[in-house]
C-alpha cells in the first residue's frame, strides 16, 4: 500500500494518506507524491473535484518531524514548502474529509479546501510556537479571516487544540459527520461540485478564494521565517526531544 493513495471515482480524484502507524505524517516522498497527483488534477480535464483523506482514523499528524529534519540539515529543499504552494494555488474544488487527528500542515492545508467534513472525534492543533516554529500555509492570513482573531491567537498563538464541535461553531468545517459515513458524504459533496458547470464553478471559486498573489506572498514569507525558526536553539530542541521520545 503507498503511503498516498490515488483513485478517481468518477471525475473526483481521491488522495487517501496512508500511514497510519505514523498518523499519517507526511514524509518529503509523501509530499512529491501529492505534487505530482496534484499537477495531474489539475491538467487532467476528466478531473473537476479532489478529495483530500486520512486513513486509519487519522487525518494527518503534520511533516514527519524526521524527515524534515534530515532534509532541512542535509540542505535541502521542503518538498512540503511545493506541496503548500500548490494546494494554495491549486484552481479545481478540494473536499477534506477529517477523521482523528489534524495537526500542524494536517490542519492548516484544510485553509485551501472549500468544503471539510470532520467526524465528532476529530482533533484540531496547530503547536508551530510550542517548537518554536512559525504558521505556515498562509494559515497566519487566512485562518484570523475565516475564524476570526480571537479563536486564531488562541489555536496558532497559544497552542490550543479544538475539537471538530469547536472548528464547526468557528466556520472552519462545514459539518460534522459520523464516522462511518464521513467517506460517503465527502465523496457525495465533491461529486456534486464535480457535475456542476465547471467553468462557472472554478472562477466562482477563484473570487471566494480571494487574491492568490497575496496568499502566496504570505506563503513564502511564512516560509522563511519557518525556515530561520528551525535553526533556533528552541526548535531544535523541541524537535530533538520529540525525535528522542520516538527512539
Ligand atoms: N513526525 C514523525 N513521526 C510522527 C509524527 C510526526 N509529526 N506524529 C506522530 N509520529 C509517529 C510517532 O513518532 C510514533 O512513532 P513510533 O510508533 O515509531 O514511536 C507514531 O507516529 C505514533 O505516534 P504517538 O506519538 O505514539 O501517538 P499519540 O496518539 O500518542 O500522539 C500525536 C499523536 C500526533 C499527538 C503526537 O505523535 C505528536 O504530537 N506528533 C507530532 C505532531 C506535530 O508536532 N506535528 C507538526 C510538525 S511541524
Amino acid at each position: 500500500m503507498a503511503d498516498i493513495e490515488i483513485a478517481r471515482r468518477g471525475a473526483v480524484l481521491e488522495l487517501t494518506i496512508n500511514r497510519p502507524a505514523k498518523k499519517n505524517a507526511l514524509t518529503n516522498a509523501m509530499y512529491r507524491a501529492l505534487n505530482v497527483a496534484l499537477h495531474e488534477a489539475e491538467r487532467d480535464l476528466d478531473i473537476a473535484a479532489v478529495l483530500v483523506a486520512g486513513a486509519g482514523g487519522v487525518f494527518c499528524a503534520g511533516n514527519d518531524i524526521g524527515d524534515f529534519v534530515a532534509a532541512v540539515s542535509a540542505g535541502g529543499e521542503m518538498a512540503g514548502a511545493d506541496f503548500i504552494r500548490k494546494i494554495a494555488a491549486f484552481p479545481k474544488p478540494l473536499v477534506a474529509a477529517v477523521d482523528g487527528l489534524a495537526v500542524g500542515v494536517g490542519c492548516t492545508l484544510l485553509l485551501h479546501c472549500d468544503l471539510i467534513y470532520a467526524t465528532p472525534e476529530s482533533r484540531f492543533s496547530l503547536p508551530f510556537i510550542d517548537l518554536g516554529l512559525l504558521p505556515e500555509a498562509g494559515s497566519s492570513l487566512l485562518l484570523p479571516r475565516r475564524v476570526g482573531m480571537a479563536r486564531a491567537s488562541a489555536w496558532l498563538l497559544a497552542g490550543e487544540s479544538f475539537s471538530a464541535a469547536e472548528a464547526l461553531a468557528a466556520g472552519l468545517v462545514n459539518d460534522i459527520v459520523a464516522q462511518d459515513s464521513l467517506l460517503a458524504t465527502a465523496r457525495e459533496k465533491a461529486a456534486k461540485l464535480a457535475a456542476k458547470p465547471r467553468t462557472a464553478l472554478m472562477a466562482a471559486r477563484k473570487f471566494l478564494r480571494g487574491d492568490k498573489e497575496e496568499i502566496l506572498t504570505r506563503i513564502d514569507a511564512e516560509l522563511e521565517a519557518f525556515r530561520n525558526a528551525l535553526a533556533s536553539p528552541q526548535a531544535q530542541a523541541a524537535l530533538a526531544a520529540f525525535l528522542n521520545k520516538s527512539k
